[in-house]
């Protein structure tokens, strides 16, 4: 029962106000008890009993809700730096995919990994992230594609989230038609709906489903039977939607009340009135579009007509190599003009609503869970702004340190 004191700036990033209102407290103090938060303030105002327990000191510097990254395809075997230079030298994304590589290529990499291989490396990453002050991970399948390897990747997921970091665990078998049924698209489209699913979960496996709406993945129809499918088995509906091509994809979220829409790189404007008539939260994947020389997600005007928006890494190997999400909120502001404020919003209460758990992590407040993060900076806007090589020095996850700066 720790309380945390000499705060320079605790910002609570709380659900309420518009999204660039982080709730700051100058001079703060934060308790908690196991894994739960039990008093935050001003240090002038910290009610007697704390004053008993056990002081830390923050030395003067910035605390913030633990980062939640709301959408990672984290399980994957190899890299693909060789599509990387490839379109570097003027070759697209759908070109490398349409030749084999993309993500074809990851999946038979990660087919070919073992259980012990493809842990190591994701515990390497959340080690990674943890660092940055990540203690929550949206995972995706995605790179099975077959009912066996669907399943270990999600079992791999379930044995990560034992430890004090969350993970999120999100079923993506609609991310693209293996290339075994590229001649019987509906035989894959069946089999992820009569056997993927259901077994799914009926093992608890997963909270959400996923699916990739693009001219090279699935259509629009083949989403909507597929996340009906899932929602019957409990399985909120997430997409990838409009990212390589505006192709109704937010339209699909809003129609079926999806928790989020993912990318929105070429949302239309009726797109953009569905999300906020469905109350879908729209994530931004800065990443994605800075590696694929895309444009940005147009975040301004989805603020402006009300819709909530997340920041999130889609740390992969093809589009986005990366799981720095301090550097994708830097992203989001230079990119998307976001604010500092919202973006550090987007990437803890917005992304914690992006996953269904706006009631548990994402602010700092009595009652939710103890995950934060101690970064050496000044203000939210200094962080965001000079980005160092890891201003995060402590982070706590469920009330346990998971990384301080040595
Ligand atoms: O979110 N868009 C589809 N899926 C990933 C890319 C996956 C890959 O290239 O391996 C994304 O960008
Ligand atoms: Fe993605």
């Amino acid at each position: 029962m720790p309380v945390l004191r000499n705060i320079g700036v605790l910002a609570r990033c709380l659900p309420t106000g518009p999204q660039d209102l982080i709730h700051e407290v100058r001079n703060g103090a934060l308790a908690w008890e196991g894994e739960a938060i039990r008093w935050v303030g001003p240090e002038a105002e910290l009610p007697g009993p704390y004053r008993e327990w056990p002081a830390e000191d923050a030395g003067g510097r910035m605390v913030i809700p633990g980062l939640v990254d709301c959408h990672t395809h984290l399980c994957f075997g190899g890299w693909r730096a060789e599509e990387f230079v490839q379109r570097l030298q003027g070759a697209s994304y759908l070109e490398i995919a349409a030749a084999g590589g993309g993500i074809a290529s990851t999946v038979a990499k990660t087919r070919a990994a073992s259980r012990e291989q493809l842990l190591a490396r994701c515990r390497g990453h959340l080690a990674g992230m943890a660092r940055l002050g990540v203690t929550t991970v949206e995972a995706k399948s995605g790179y099975g594609l077959t009912l066996e390897h669907e399943l270990r990747l999600l079992r791999l997921y379930r044995e990560l989230g034992e430890g004090s970091q969350r993970i999120v665990p999100t079923l993506l078998a609609a991310h693209v038609v293996p290339a075994e049924y590229r001649e019987r698209r509906d035989d894959y489209v069946t089999l992820v709906i009569d056997e993927i699913i259901p077994a799914v979960s009926s093992e608890g496996l997963a909270r959400f489903c996923d699916a990739f709406v693009e001219e090279s993945a699935f259509t629009v129809e083949e989403a909507r039977r597929i996340l009906s499918a899932g929602a019957r088995h409990g399985l909120r509906p997430k997409l990838h939607a409009d990212q390589l091509s505006g192709c109704g994809g937010a339209e699909l979220a809003g129609e079926l009340g999806a928790v989020s829409a993912d990318h929105l790189e070429h949302v239309s404007t009726d797109g953009i009135g569905a999300l906020a008539v469905g109350g879908v939260v729209a994530v931004s994947l800065p990443f994605a579009s800075l590696y694929l020389g895309a444009p940005p997600m147009p975040a301004r005007p989805l603020i402006d007509f009300g819709v909530p928006v997340a920041v999130a890494t889609d740390f992969n190997p093809g589009s986005a190599p990366s799981y720095h999400l301090p550097f994708a909120m830097t992203l989001a502001c230079t990119m998307q003009r976001m604010t500092p404020g919202e973006a550090l919003k987007g990437a803890t209460i917005i992304a914690a609503k992006a996953v269904g758990l706006e009631n548990e992590i994402g602010a700092l407040e009595p009652g939710r869970s103890a995950d934060f993060a101690v970064i050496d900076a000044e203000s939210v806007e200094q962080w965001v702004y000079h980005l160092t090589a890891n201003a995060c020095v402590r982070t706590v996850a469920r009330g346990h340190e998971i990384w301080r700066a040595p």
